[in-house]
């Protein structure tokens, strides 16, 4: 396959049915290598399978994707993900550091021999959480914010070059949302590429350089100072919700304020 070399992710013409209802159609964007892409859409746009699909987990897709050129078997190890939370069965037993350690191995490798070296390395991500003192808490026992922090952490020890994250901020309080932009920040600065499911429209300046904006079909893809604006607001979320719309004026008075 021909890949555009220079970039993180590049997805063309990538289409999804489920029951042969197309969940996405025709998706086509390429993301540069070390910039922090929003994913943003209403509920039941197709963001998090978006990201499922680049991870290989949804069959029957049509169109291509590839990471730094090469498809995923390639480059697996470069890859990292992040599931929405409620996608996981918090009630195995499972401590804290252990569901960290799965970055380093997989789900299967959980019962090989952990060296000293991983462990620590476990123990430094649940720093960079502020998780340090759960780590042997049972995974079940935690409130909602901190297992998300869990799976922050987890990615981190993959060590990855590219984070598909589908909304790390749900349920965490504003607090543990600075700690974790510092932290892809952070990551930023490395070179590290991160693509995020996000749904606050107040935020999406100031956190992203890029954004996909998504309803079923692309309705945009481009650095956010050139492609997020009323326009494209309201295309991407309609006049249907009237909850929605009113996310939409907030931001719509941002991107005023802004001129
Ligand atoms: N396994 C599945 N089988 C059939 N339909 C599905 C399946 N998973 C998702 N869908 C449907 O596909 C559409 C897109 O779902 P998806 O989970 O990608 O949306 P989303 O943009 O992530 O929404 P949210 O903001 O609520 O997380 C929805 O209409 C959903 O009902
Ligand atoms: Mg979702």
């Amino acid at each position: 396959m021909n890949g555009n070399n220079n970039a993180a992710l590049e997805v063309q013409q990538l289409t999804v049915n489920y029951d042969k209802t197309a969940v996405l159609w025709d998706i086509n964007f390429s993301i540069p290598p070390g910039t922090c892409v929003g994913v943003i859409g209403p509920n039941g746009a197709g963001k998090s399978t978006l990201l499922k699909s680049c991870m290989g987990f949804i069959s029957g897709i049509s169109g291509s994707v590839l990471f730094f050129g090469k498809p995923l078997s390639q480059v697996r190890k470069r890859v990292a993900y992040i599931p929405q939370r409620l996608s996981v069965d918090w009630d195995f037993p499972m401590t804290a550091i252990d569901l960290v350690l799965m970055g380093c191995y997989g789900k299967l490798g959980l019962f090989k021999w952990v060296s000293k070296k991983d462990k620590l390395a476990a123990k430094k991500a649940l720093a960079m959480v502020g998780m340090e003192a759960f780590e042997d808490r049972q995974i079940g026992e935690l409130s909602g914010g901190q297992q998300q922090r869990l799976f922050i952490a987890r990615a981190f020890l993959q060590d990855a070059d590219i984070y598909l994250m589908d909304e790390p901020f749900a349920g965490v309080d504003m607090g543990t949302e600075k700690a974790l932009v510092a932290l892809f920040e952070e990551l930023k600065k490395q070179g590290k590429t991160l693509i995020i499911v996000h749904h606050d429209l107040a935020t999406v300046e100031t956190y992203f350089d890029g954004v996909i904006m998504l309803n079923t079909c692309l309705i945009a893809a481009g650095p956010t100072k050139e492609v997020y604006n009323k326009e494209t607001i309201l295309r991407t979320y309609g006049r249907s919700s009237h909850l929605i719309d009113e996310a939409a004026k907030m931001a719509q008075e941002k991107v005023k304020g802004l001129k």
